[in-house]
């Protein structure tokens, strides 16, 4: 195990030219405080969801009553998985999120399982499916009256992505800041519908919440995917893990910042619930410039995966690198760009909300058994944070509901393809992890690619 800062660089720069050589150890800064942390969450949190879903939640759930309880549970399990994870935080003070997690705790072929999928799939998949939801309400006003043509809403997201990898690899400090606006800037939005809505409401438009209950489902599906679709709204709530390292006092602020976005947010939710079925107005411009600044977090965080997962042996040293000047981790950002454009080509956006949630959920599951494992075998370990532990006991309980439960209700094939996807891993894993056989013109390209984009290896900022 690798758990002192630096030795990690050490090894990188035993084995190649290395321009940071006589400059000093290069390290992202760390740059994200409080505010900047609970906006990370909240800003990631909403996003497009929160506009489509509730929809999709009652066409499921059959009543206003049954999908409220679905949004407010929602609310309670994200918080509950924030919780674990807050612990997880300051027992591993690494950047890196469930990957750093899993790797500690299980070991190496599980992480690079979890590296492989998510930088391949999830994190681009959520990624092209915050961009495209951007894209199709920033059109909208422009097509009225006819519908959108399919080709102007993919350009459209990808010009998204690319604005974002600008933005991104510039400057850590110009991403945080645009996250601030728009987090506050959505905030706003949610706080006009949710008064209009209690004005409506108090003057009396109560019509839409008589038998409130008539028709709830009970089914185990049914309630599954309805969860599901609750909680991609609620997705993006362990991001602040992702970046642990760049974070002011993690110690304090991670726990703390979770426990004031996530409460915010399920209560902003609930109650734009309600106020939403009795408003009705056309929300294009707020869709988009919700999902612009979901698609900036989820970008920020995504790439941290990548760099973390390569500066551990378990992609391209490329990746592990950080940009002499701007201190951003551009080669990571780029590449998980070009995973996210690819994704958006055949991407549609229903589908891989689904599909997401499955694997997402199969990963956080894990990562709760890794906190239950710490706490059971290493009560010792320092934190600053403890959870008592049944709330990740509830947390990994509902996540095997959540895996299990559409699968057995509608077992289709694409589950059976992630499951085989993040298999295949194995095979990747083996000769060019484990066995370390990598081409010998990797070493050449990495070389190029450093000149090229002005990038050095960095050092871990764990104290
Ligand atoms: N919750 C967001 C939405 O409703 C999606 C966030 C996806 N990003 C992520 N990092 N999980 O659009």
């Amino acid at each position: 195990m690798d758990r002192t800062g630096g030795t990690g660089s050490a090894r990188h720069m035993g084995r190649r030219i290395n321009p940071s050589e006589g400059m000093g150890t290069l390290r992202l800064k760390r740059e994200v405080g409080l505010i900047s942390a609970v906006s990370l969450i909240a800003g990631t949190m909403i996003g497009s969801g929160i506009f489509m879903s509730p929809e999709w939640v009652l066409y499921h759930m059959g009543s206003p009553a049954g999908s409220l309880i679905i949004w407010a549970a929602c609310g309670l399990l994200v918080m509950f998985g924030a919780l674990s994870y807050a612990e997880l935080g300051t027992i591993i003070k690494e950047s890196g999120g469930d990957y750093i997690y899993i790797l500690r705790n299980f070991g190496s072929l599980p992480a690079f399982l979890f590296a492989y999928t998510s930088i391949i799939v999830v994190r681009p998949a959520s990624m092209a499916g915050v961009s495209l939801s951007f894209a199709k309400y920033a059109v909208a006003p422009f097509y009225q009256g006819c519908s959108t043509p399919e080709v102007v809403v993919k350009c459209t997201a990808a010009s998204c992505i690319l604005l974002l990898t600008i933005i991104n690899c510039l400057n850590v400090r110009l991403a945080t800041a645009i996250m601030n606006i728009f987090t506050a800037a959505k905030l706003l939005v949610l706080l006009v519908i949710v008064i209009g809505g209690v004005v409506l409401l108090i003057n009396g438009h109560t019509q839409s919440f008589q038998d409130a209950f008539q028709n709830t489902t009970t089914g185990i599906g049914p309630v599954g995917v309805a969860f599901y679709q609750g909680l991609w709204s609620y997705d993006g709530w362990n991001n602040l893990n992702f970046v642990t390292e760049e974070l002011k006092k993690p110690e304090v602020n991670l726990p703390r910042a979770m426990m004031i976005a996530i409460p915010l947010v399920t209560c902003l939710y609930l109650l734009v619930n309600v106020t939403m079925r009795v408003l009705t107005l056309s929300l294009w411009p707020s869709v988009a410039l919700s999902s612009f600044g979901s698609a900036n977090g989820t970008f920020f965080s995504g790439g941290r995966v990548c760099y973390i997962a390569s500066r551990e042996g378990h992609m391209p040293d490329i990746l592990s690198m950080a940009h002499v000047r701007c201190l951003t981790p551009s080669p990571a950002l780029i590449f998980t760009s070009a995973m996210a454009l690819i994704m958006i080509i055949p991407g549609n956006f229903s589908s891989i909300v689904n599909f997401f949630s499955f694997t997402a959920w199969l990963f956080y599951g894990t990562t709760i058994a890794g906190l239950l494992y710490l706490k059971i075998k290493k009560p010792e370990l320092p934190r600053s944070y403890k959870v008592p532990i049944i709330i990740p006991i509830i947390v990994l309980i509902a996540s095997v509901y959540l895996v299990l439960a559409p699968v057995i209700d509608q077992p289709q094939i694409e589950f059976f393809y992630v499951i085989l996807f993040i298999l295949s891993g194995i095979i990747v894993y083996f000769p060019l992890v484990h066995y370390k056989r990598h081409p010998q013109f990797l070493q050449r390209i990495t070389l190029h690619l450093q000149l090229l984009l002005e990038v050095a290896p960095t050092a871990k900022n764990t104290n």
